[in-house]
């Protein structure tokens, strides 16, 4: 099993981050983080692109955290093959790996209490991708078909 988690944030997000971060490591993840490393302003696009590439060259799975968690999925979602989600809740979080095999999950440090994020965490990590019908509309979204 890979369980490597690519993990970045911006200044708004950098705190949970350092949280998710922690509670990973502890859960036997292997983080592989790629900024910020402190809570000097910075640009969520950056850390986006780079958290997206890694995750496309492993084919798997990060997590991104700003204010409000919109930002990094906006940017996330511009490169072919990242399905970034934005989730505050445990359903989406579980149902966005079931049916959009989710492979970037974004959270908001300004939006989502510490216990609620880590909760999120975990749903959509343990949440396995269904298939079926739901990679045809994925071959969709991706132009196969
Ligand atoms: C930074 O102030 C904030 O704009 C950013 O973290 C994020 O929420 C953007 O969507």
């Amino acid at each position: 099993m890979n369980n490597k988690i690519t993990i970045g944030s911006d200044h708004g997000g950098y705190r949970l981050k350092t949280e998710i971060i922690k509670h990973l490591k502890d859960s036997g993840y292997k983080i592989s983080d790629l900024g910020c490393f402190s809570e000097e302003p910075c640009d969520y696009p950056e850390i986006a692109k780079a958290v997206s590439k890694e995750v496309l060259a492993d084919n798997g799975m990060g997590i991104l955290v700003c204010g409000t968690g919109i930002g990094m999925s906006i940017a996330a979602n511009r490169f072919e093959g990242i399905r970034a989600s934005h989730c505050t809740d445990t359903f989406t979080a579980r149902m966005t790996r079931a049916h959009n095999d989710s492979n970037i999950l974004c959270l908001g440090e300004r939006v989502t209490g510490l216990g609620l994020a880590l909760d999120i965490v975990d749903a959509w990590l343990k949440t396995a991708f269904e298939g079926g019908r739901h990679q045809k509309r994925i071959d969709i979204i991706d132009g196969v078909v």
